[in-house]
């Protein structure tokens, strides 16, 4: 399938060098698409600036800063119409030595901001609760993490839960939450980050329910 990712840090690379390994075509977005090929290591995938990369897939992943993906995606509305965004970012205020100190959208959460802002467009939140290492290899962690899904639209909910299928993780990991409202708890999970980095180091780690 075609999926379009926007924005190639940690987690835009990762998703794509793992997507492209299972056969679907990339497309990356970039600010600067030139830049963004030089830089690139990993499989072949194309690179496009944001807007061509949201026209170019069905399938378009958010993995840009979560401050900045309101304005960023609202841009792209009519590109984003009638298609399924993955929102995997999370919003924050960030505090002087630039962790996250608080929720940009409190009473809210991005990915209802996103679902309001682009209403022909099926926003699915998740894999925003773990480290981007885990995202692709969920098998990593000695416990099993839970992947959560919010989003409006059951189809879209499920066509989200196959790809994270071919991520690697088993069905039975993954926790559909309903309605995009639920993201709002899955993103305040972003607020016990800073800490966990700080009791137990940079290591890798997942949001899970144990029962
Ligand atoms: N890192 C994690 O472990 C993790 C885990 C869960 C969720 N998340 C969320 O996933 C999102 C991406 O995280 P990340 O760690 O990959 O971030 P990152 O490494 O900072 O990468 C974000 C990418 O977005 C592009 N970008 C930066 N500023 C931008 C702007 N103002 N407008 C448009 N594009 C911009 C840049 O790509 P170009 O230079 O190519 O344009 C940049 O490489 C964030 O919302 C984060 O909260 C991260």
């Amino acid at each position: 399938m075609n999926i379009s990712i926007l924005g190639a840090g940690r987690v835009g690379a990762t998703l794509a060098k793992a997507l492209a390994d299972k056969g679907h075509a990339i497309t990356l977005g970039h600010r600067d698409p030139q830049a963004g090929a030089s830089r690139w290591q990993g499989p072949a995938v194309q690179h496009a600036s944001l807007a061509d990369a949201a026209a170019a897939s069905a399938f378009v992943i958010n993995a840009l800063p979560g401050e900045a993906a309101l304005q960023a995606l609202k841009a792209l509305e009519a590109a984003l119409q009638g298609k399924v965004l993955l929102d995997v970012a999370n919003a924050t205020v960030r505090t002087a030595d630039g962790m996250p100190g608080g929720l940009l959208y409190p009473d809210s959460s991005l990915a209802e901001q996103l679902q309001a802002a682009l209403p022909q467009t099926r926003v699915v939140k998740a894999l925003n609760t773990m480290l981007f290492t885990v995202m692709a290899a969920p098998h990593s962690l000695a416990t099993p993490p839970t992947a959560f899904l919010s989003g409006n639209d059951a189809q879209a909910r499920e066509q989200v839960k196959a790809l994270l299928g071919e991520l690697g993780w088993p069905a039975e990991w993954l926790l559909d939450l309903g309605p995009i409202e639920s993201a709002r708890a899955t993103e305040a999970f972003i607020l016990m980050v800073p800490r966990l980095i700080a009791a137990r180091g940079f290591k890798p780690f997942a949001l899970t329910v144990a029962g």
